[in-house]
C-alpha cells in the first residue's frame, strides 16, 4: 500500500488537461493501485490522477462496495439534470450544489486491456462526472452554487 500526495486547490497542475494513456503499463498499474489506497485513506468516493500529480486519464471510484479503474474514460452520453451535494479530496473543508447529468454513458479501458462501457445513474453518475472533469482541469467549486464551508451537517463523501 502505498498513499500519493494530494494537490489541492491552488495548485495550477489541477488545472491543466491529463493525457490519454497509451499503454498499460507495470506503472500505470501501481499508479491505480495507490490512487485506489490514497483515496480510501482519505474516505473519499472517487480520485483522478491529477490529483496525485500525474497529468494521465485516470480515475478510481469506490461506489457501494464497488471498486472501479478507469483508463481514458469517455462520457458518450448524458441524460436527464440532478443537483447533488459535492465535495473534494483537493479542496478540503468546503462543500457546494453542482448540477450534473442524473444518467450518464461512459466508456473506458479497464485494467486489462480491454474496452468496456457502462452506464451510471443517481450517485455514481455524479461521481464519475466530477473525476472526468478533473481530467480537463475543471474543479466543482467552478460549477458549484452555495460553495460554503463544510459543517457537521454535511456528511458528503469527498469526490
Ligand atoms: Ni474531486
Amino acid at each position: 500500500m502505498a498513499l500519493r500526495n494530494l494537490r489541492v486547490d491552488g495548485d495550477e497542475l489541477l488545472r491543466r488537461k491529463s493525457r490519454p494513456v497509451a499503454d498499460i503499463t507495470e506503472n500505470v498499474k501501481t499508479l491505480l493501485g495507490d490512487m485506489v489506497d490514497t483515496m480510501k485513506n482519505s474516505k473519499g468516493a472517487g480520485l483522478a490522477a491529477p490529483q496525485v500529480g500525474v497529468l494521465k486519464r485516470l480515475i478510481v471510484i469506490d461506489h457501494e462496495d464497488e471498486l472501479f479503474q478507469m483508463i481514458n474514460p469517455e462520457i458518450q452520453l448524458e441524460e436527464g439534470s440532478q443537483d447533488a451535494e459535492e465535495a473534494c479530496l483537493s479542496i478540503p473543508g468546503m462543500i457546494g450544489t453542482v448540477t450534473r447529468p442524473e444518467k450518464l454513458t461512459v466508456a473506458f479501458t479497464k485494467t486489462d486491456g480491454t474496452r468496456a462501457e457502462m452506464s451510471a445513474e443517481g450517485r455514481l453518475a455524479v461521481i464519475i462526472s466530477h473525476e472526468v472533469d478533473h481530467l480537463n482541469g475543471v474543479l466543482y467549486r467552478d460549477k458549484a452554487r452555495n460553495f460554503r464551508l463544510r459543517t457537521k451537517e454535511d456528511d458528503e463523501e469527498d469526490d
